[in-house]
């Protein structure tokens, strides 16, 4: 394996990944993004220049481009995506485009152009659906009960990658992980956004009873599994990544304003997401005796990291605050400004 298609570098998960491939191989990389509102090209700009490294604007569903693309390429690693629930109950249509016809494109040039592989799909414990506070943690083998149009759509991307490895053979292994949390992350998503009403003194505004349990991963610590799972997964595999890290959002909130000293007056409980899952929780044996992959940061250690890192990169936020995203974000969760 010597040549990379990265997909979606430019967003959350992606950026960590491919500074990771830079600093730990010396896999030739390309970054394919179509720099949607969740991706942002200052994330990896430092990379420019880099020997190993090349990105180029554009879309996972255009056929002509990814074709183009996958002459040479060994392997693929797909982390494009529409990512955001809220988004997804609001308007499915870019989660269908990308989410599944974007990954059906892939697969098909994969194939076409030859590339011995794997083709890594990063799809997330979302697909399984929800959980009882009773029930195991999600196995590889449950059935797929996906609840949002976000995570139908991922859900329908893993059935396109079952079934290029059942009908073609494809070499497919998909990676399924739980919530991540650390540098880079989108302001809209739990973690960022709670950290930054919190510095900016604004009302953080906290689904339901704030009783919905995730369990938390480290980017990093995802990147890791992902890597593994490319370099140490057999084709036709799933594997649950997750971080052993079962909160309920509540907790992730009360950890953050003691990380930045504030009041939980701050806190404001506001109306439940439609369809909200209740609890997600994953069983990463699989990955832990195939992959010898295995999270590495506890929850506290990388919330320092995180919380430290927003508090030294304001304006790479405050950008993004100030830009297109500013209208969403004050409409939707800006309150107490
Ligand atoms: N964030 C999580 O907690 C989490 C957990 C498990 C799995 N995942 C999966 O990991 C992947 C990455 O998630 P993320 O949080 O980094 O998402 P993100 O929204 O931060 O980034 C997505 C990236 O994909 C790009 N993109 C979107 N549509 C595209 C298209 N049609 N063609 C090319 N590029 C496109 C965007 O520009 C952006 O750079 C997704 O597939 C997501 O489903 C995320």
């Amino acid at each position: 394996m010597e040549k990379i298609l990265v997909t979606g570098g430019c967003g959350f998960i992606g950026t960590n990944f491919i500074r990771l491939l830079l600093r730990e191989r010396d896999y030739k990389v390309t970054n394919l993004d179509a720099l949607t509102y969740a991706g942002n090209p200052e994330n990896i700009r430092d990379m420019e220049g880099h020997p190993c490294y090349t990105f180029i604007k554009g879309r996972i569903e255009d056929h002509d481009l990814v074709s183009g693309l996958m002459e040479g390429v060994d392997a693929v690693v797909n982390f494009a995506a529409e990512s955001h629930v809220d988004r997804s109950i609001k308007n499915a249509g870019p989660f269908i485009n990308t989410n599944v016809l974007g990954t059906q494109v892939l697969l098909d040039c994969f194939r076409q152009a030859g590339c011995s592989g794997p083709f890594l799909h990063v799809s997330t414990d979302e697909v399984y659906g929800s959980l009882k506070m009773e029930e195991p943690p999600f196995r590889e083998d449950n059935l797929l009960k996906p609840n949002s149009p976000y995570s139908a759509s991922k859900a329908s991307a893993d059935l396109l990658c079952r079934a290029a490895w059942k009908t073609f053979g494809t070499p497919v292994v998909i990676t399924r992980c739980s919530n991540n949390y650390g540098p880079y992350q989108f302001p809209e998503k739990l973690i960022p956004l709670m950290i930054i009403n919190c510095v900016e003194g604004r009302r953080l505004p906290v689904y339901g009873n704030g009783m919905n349990v995730r369990d938390w991963i480290y980017v990093e610590d995802h990147c890791k599994g992902v890597l593994a799972a490319m370099e140490k997964g057999s084709p036709g595999s799933v594997y649950n990544l997750g971080g052993n890290c079962e909160l309920a959002n509540i907790e992730v909130v009360e950890t953050i304003l003691r990380l930045l000293g504030k009041p939980r007056e701050l806190i404001e409980f506001v109306k439940d997401r439609p369809g909200h899952d209740r609890r997600y929780a994953m069983d990463t044996s699989r990955a832990e005796r195939k992959l010898s992959w295995s999270p590495e940061i506890d929850f506290e250690t990388g919330m320092e990291r995180t919380v430290r890192w927003y508090l030294d990169h304001r304006q790479w936020w405050r950008r993004i605050l100030s830009g297109q995203y500013r209208s969403y974000y004050r409409e939707h969760y800006g309150r107490g400004l």
